[in-house]
């Protein structure tokens, strides 16, 4: 028996696979993906982060065969991170020339070059206290903290780097950074900015990953409350006058009204950065057999295409571009 109500058939477009595939409205794709990856010194090492299956601490000699991976999947570009041996009070392992991430940038920029390198700029993976910056009286100094923050950028570009990502959510950290890269000749090097970056339970397995708790206190005093809107318009505001490139909304899938926001209001790419406790409760949720990990994941990162992210950093990129290659 056939309706004569008058209504609407949405069911018509979504009668076949291939009648679905051409009214789809956003597309993953492998050049979307950045893959975050881990170099600790020593040698041989190859730890896997107890909360991020599948993620591991790679030493120098690991990271090249795990570039190669990475590059012969069609992931265009990788985040690296750093975790050193030594740490001290003013983060000095982050801005030597031979730091762990200076090392890393040279060898994945000498063996595997086509690989966009783009370094996180943060200083909390190298001071002994955790922080994000230099402490005074029990509290991160802002200025103080932004000369060593561009000298970290200025040393990882004099590396390689192709992009410098600055995490540290001190105020004017984008024109500190510009200026100091303008200043040493590598005004062609893009700033993609941290500039949303909320304060948030979802990093945990990140810190563990990267060793860079807090000692004492937290980082509500730099990270943004989880509560807030407006504020990360005014801070991606701020980044833009300064400079910014690249926009990046961190975590993603608590923060997508956030990336439509961003997406919105101003004309950069914007990078939604699925961080490692969204990782960690997929893993954990998969290996207990309960959700479809495929299915879920690009469930997931597909909204936050849709949400507006231009550009995606993530776990499970390596992954990703194996499922879209399939
Ligand atoms: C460093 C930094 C953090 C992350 C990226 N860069 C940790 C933090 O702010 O505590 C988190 C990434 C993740 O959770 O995957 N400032």
């Amino acid at each position: 028996m056939t309706s004569n109500l008058n209504f609407k058939r949405h069911r018509r477009l979504r009668t076949s696979s291939s009648m679905r595939s051409i009214v789809r409205e956003n597309h993953l794709r492998k050049e979307d993906l950045i893959y975050p990856f881990f170099v600790i010194e020593g040698e041989g090492i190859r730890n896997e982060v107890s909360s991020m299956p599948g993620v591991s601490q790679l030493s120098l000699d690991n990271i090249v065969d795990e570039m190669k991976e990475v590059h012969m999947l069609g992931i265009p570009s990788v985040i690296v991170f750093g975790v050193p041996d030594a740490k001290d009070e003013v983060g000095t392992g982050a801005y030597v020339n031979d730091g762990i991430v200076q090392q890393a940038i040279r060898l994945i920029k000498e063996e595997v070059p086509e690989l966009l390198v783009i370094a996180d700029t943060c200083l909390c993976e190298f001071t002994s206290h955790g922080h994000c910056g230099v402490i005074h009286d029990g509290d991160v100094d802002n200025d103080e903290s932004l000369e060593l923050l561009a000298k970290t950028a200025v040393s990882q570009v004099e590396a390689g780097a192709d992009i410098i990502a600055p995490s540290n959510m001190m105020d004017g950290f984008v024109i500190a950074i510009r200026t100091a890269l303008d200043e040493a000749g590598f005004t062609s090097i893009p700033i993609m900015s941290y500039a949303v970056k909320y304060s948030s339970a979802f990093y945990g397995p990140f810190r563990e990953a990267a060793d860079s708790t807090p000692q004492f206190g937290d980082r509500k005093s730099y990270q943004m409350d989880p509560a807030n809107r407006l504020e990360a318009i005014r801070e991606a505001e701020s980044d833009i006058e300064e400079g910014a490139d690249f926009l990046i909304v961190k975590p993603a899938l608590s923060y997508l009204d956030i990336v439509r926001d961003i997406k919105d209001n101003f004309n950069a790419p914007v990078v939604a950065y699925n961080v490692s406790g969204e990782y960690a409760m997929v893993k954990a949720a998969a290996m207990n057999g309960w959700i479809d990990e495929k299915s879920l994941v690009m469930e997931k990162l597909t909204s936050m295409k849709r949400a507006g992210a231009d550009l995606i950093i993530t776990y499970f990129a390596k992954d990703v571009a194996r499922w879209l290659s399939e």
